[in-house]
C-alpha cells in the first residue's frame, strides 16, 4: 500500500505537460500551421492522431494555405471559405486561437489575378485589392484575432539606410499606385477598416539575426507607427537549420527593438530543418541539435513578454512542406511522422518551465488606476506582463492564521523579501497588495516567483501615498466604486442625493494609525494617517471617514464623503491624500 501511494505520489509530480498547457503559464500561444480540404487528403478529417495532437498540444492554429489568395479567392467574383472556416471551427470547439495568413503576398496568387495584372491599371488593382481584403477579414471578423496582413514584401538585398521593396502585382508590378512602403500601409488601413479589433502584423523571413533585411523592417514599421498605420506586430518566420541559425543575442536584440515600438513580436513559422536519408529520417545526434535549437529561439522569446505567440510551420513530419522545397532535408518539426514526441518537445517544455519569468517596473501599476512609478505601502498593484504563473484565473484565500494568503497556486510577490499578500494570480497578470513594512523605506526591490522560480528583481521607489480610486468596470476611469448612504452602488439610474454621505473605495493611501497587518481584513475602525480630503465637481470636502474598508483586505481604503447640494449627474471625483491626488476621471452620480 506505501508502495502503490509512494508510485501514485511520484507520477502525478512527473507528469508531462502538453506545449499547450506548459505555454498558458507562459501567457504564450503556441501554435501551429494547420491544413485542412485545401489539402489533399484533408489531415483534419482523415487522421484522428492529426486532429487531437493538435488540440492537446497547441492554444493557436495557422490555416498553413487555406487563407492565401490562390486557395479563398480562385476567381475573381468566387471565394472559397470552406477550407478556412473548417480550421476556425475546430480553433473554436477546442478553445484555440485562429491566427490568419495571410492578405497580401507576392506568391500564391491564382491565374487570375496574374493574368489581370499583366494588363490592368494600378487603380483597377487597388480595387481588387481593397475588396479581397475587405471581403475576407469582414468574413472572418471576430474569428480571426490577428493577421498578417502582409507577408514578405521586403528584398533580400537591401540598400544601406533605405528600405527596397519585393517586386510584386501588388507593388510595381504594376502595383496599386503607391510608391515605397504605401501598398504595404494601405493593405494595413485596409485590413483595419474591416475589424478593428483584429491584431495586425507583417511577416518576414530572414530579419530573425541583426542586419540589413532587419533594418529596412524596422525602418518600415517604426514609421508605420510614428505615423499612426493600424499595425500591432511582427512575424519572424524562423525557418532554420541546426547550423547557421540566429544567435540567442542578435535574436533577443531584434525583438527588443520591435517591442520597444510598442508592437508584439510572434514567432510565426518556425522549422529546423535537418539533413534527412531517402527514407527520410535523421540522425539521433541532429535530433538533439534541433532540440537544443528550438528551445534556445524559444528562451529567447520567453525572456521578452513582447513575445507573445510561438508557432511551428506544421507540427509533424508528415506533413511539412521542407522535404518538397528542400530536397535532401526534412524532419523539421516537433513530432515525427507517427505523431511521436521528437526531443524538441521535450526541450520546449523544459524551456517553459524554467526560464524565469520577466519582472518588468514598468508593467507594476496601481490596481485601481494602472499608473505605475512608485509604490506606497498597503497599495494593491497589478504586475501585468508577468509571463509565468497559473494558466487559468486563481483568486484571493485565507490562510490557517485568517490573512490573505501570499502563495496563490505557487505565485508570490515579494517585496524586500517580504511575501506580500495575494490578490488574484494569472500567467500574464498577478495582483498583490504591498506590504507595510516598505514605508520606512526609500525604495523596495521587488521581486515574483511562479513554482519556485524567480523572476529577475526591480527597485521601485516608495511614496507615502498613491491614491486612486477603484472604477466600476476596473478600467481606471468612468465611474467610481461608490457606496451610497443605504449601501447600494451608486449608478446613473442610482445616483446619491445631495447631503448624503457616500463611501468611496480606493487604495494607495499609505500607513494607518496604529499600524495594520499585512493581508489581515480590515475591522470597522481605523484612520489613514495623512490627511484625507476629496473633491466633488468643483466643492471641497473633507473625509467624515478614511481608513481600512470594513472587511477588506488591509490596503482597500474607504473614504465617507457628504456628498454637496447643487450638482447633478456625474460629476468628478478626487481624493486628496497627504497633497497627492487620486486619478482624473472617475465619476459619482448625484442626483
Ligand atoms: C508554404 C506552404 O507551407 C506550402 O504548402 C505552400 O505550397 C507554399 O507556402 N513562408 C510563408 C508560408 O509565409 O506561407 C509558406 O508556406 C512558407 C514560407
Amino acid at each position: 500500500m506505501r508502495r502503490f501511494l509512494f508510485i501514485l505520489c511520484c507520477t502525478a509530480l512527473l507528469s508531462a505537460q502538453t506545449l499547450r498547457q506548459a505555454g498558458a503559464q507562459r501567457a504564450l500561444l503556441i501554435g501551429a500551421a494547420a491544413d485542412a480540404t485545401d489539402a489533399n487528403p484533408d489531415p483534419l478529417v482523415k487522421e484522428p492522431l492529426y486532429a487531437s495532437t493538435l488540440e492537446t498540444q497547441y492554444s493557436m492554429l495557422e490555416p498553413e494555405n487555406a487563407m492565401k489568395w490562390a486557395s479563398i479567392h480562385p476567381a475573381q467574383t468566387r471565394y472559397n471559405f470552406q477550407p478556412g472556416d473548417e480550421l476556425v471551427a475546430f480553433a473554436q470547439a477546442h478553445q484555440m486561437q485562429t491566427r490568419g495568413h495571410n492578405l497580401c503576398w507576392w506568391s500564391y496568387n491564382p491565374a487570375w489575378v496574374t493574368n489581370l495584372a499583366a494588363t490592368a491599371t494600378p487603380a483597377t488593382m487597388a480595387s481588387v485589392f481593397q475588396d479581397h481584403i475587405n471581403t475576407v477579414v469582414t468574413h472572418y471578423k471576430g474569428q480571426v484575432f490577428a493577421w498578417d496582413v502582409v507577408n514578405e514584401a521586403l528584398s533580400d538585398s537591401q540598400p544601406a539606410g533605405g528600405i527596397a521593396l519585393k517586386d510584386s502585382i501588388w507593388y510595381n508590378q504594376p502595383g496599386i499606385g503607391a510608391t515605397g512602403t504605401g501598398y504595404v500601409e494601405q493593405a494595413f488601413r485596409w485590413a483595419h477598416a474591416a475589424d478593428p479589433n483584429a491584431l495586425l502584423f507583417y511577416n518576414e523571413y530572414s530579419v530573425e539575426a541583426p542586419g540589413a533585411k532587419f533594418n529596412a523592417m524596422l525602418a518600415m514599421v517604426k514609421d508605420f507607427v510614428a505615423r499612426g498605420v493600424p499595425i500591432n506586430g511582427v512575424g519572424l518566420q524562423m525557418h532554420i537549420g541546426i547550423t547557421g541559425s540566429p544567435s540567442s543575442a542578435g535574436l533577443a536584440q531584434n525583438i527588443q527593438q520591435l517591442t520597444a515600438l510598442g508592437l508584439q513580436v510572434h514567432i510565426t513559422e518556425m522549422d529546423v530543418k535537418l539533413p534527412v536519408d531517402s527514407s527520410g529520417v535523421a540522425s539521433a545526434a541532429d535530433l538533439q541539435s534541433q532540440a537544443q535549437t528550438y528551445q534556445r529561439i524559444l528562451t529567447v522569446c520567453l525572456q521578452n513578454p513582447g513575445c507573445t505567440a510561438f508557432q511551428t510551420w506544421g507540427f509533424t513530419d508528415k506533413h511539412s512542406w521542407i522535404p518538397g522545397s528542400y530536397p535532401g532535408f526534412g524532419a523539421a518539426l516537433p513530432f515525427d511522422a507517427s505523431y511521436q514526441a521528437k526531443p524538441a518537445v521535450a526541450s520546449m517544455i523544459g524551456a517553459m518551465q524554467t526560464v524565469p519569468p520577466v519582472l518588468n517596473a514598468a508593467a507594476l501599476v496601481n490596481a485601481a488606476s494602472y499608473k505605475g512609478g512608485a509604490v506606497a505601502p498597503g497599495e494593491l498593484v497589478t504586475l501585468f506582463q508577468a509571463n509565468y504563473g497559473p494558466g487559468s484565473l486563481v483568486g484571493a484565500q485565507l490562510d490557517s492564521n485568517g490573512l490573505v494568503s501570499s502563495n496563490l497556486a505557487g505565485t508570490q510577490m515579494f517585496f524586500d523579501g517580504i511575501a506580500a499578500p495575494s490578490i488574484y494570480a494569472l500567467a500574464g497578470q498577478v495582483s498583490a497588495v504591498v506590504p507595510y513594512g516598505v514605508s520606512s523605506k526609500q525604495q523596495t526591490v521587488v521581486q515574483y516567483e511562479y513554482n519556485g522560480v524567480l523572476s529577475n528583481t526591480a527597485t521601485l521607489p516608495v511614496v507615502p501615498s498613491a491614491p486612486a480610486i477603484f472604477a466600476l468596470d476596473a478600467s481606471g476611469s468612468g465611474p467610481g466604486i461608490v457606496l451610497n448612504q443605504d449601501l447600494s452602488l451608486n449608478t446613473s439610474s442610482n445616483p446619491a442625493a445631495g447631503g448624503s454621505v457616500i463611501a468611496v473605495l480606493a487604495t494607495g493611501g499609505g500607513t494607518v494609525q496604529g499600524g495594520a497587518t499585512d493581508g489581515a481584513l480590515a475591522p470597522g475602525a481605523g484612520n489613514q494617517t495623512l490627511p484625507v480630503t476629496a473633491t466633488i465637481g468643483n466643492v471641497t470636502e473633507t473625509a467624515v471617514y478614511a481608513g481600512p474598508a470594513p472587511g477588506e483586505v488591509n490596503g482597500v481604503m474607504q473614504v465617507n464623503l457628504t456628498v454637496p447640494t447643487g450638482l447633478t449627474g456625474a460629476q468628478p471625483l478626487i481624493l486628496i491624500v497627504g497633497g497627492v491626488s487620486s486619478q482624473s476621471g472617475i465619476t459619482v452620480a448625484i442626483k
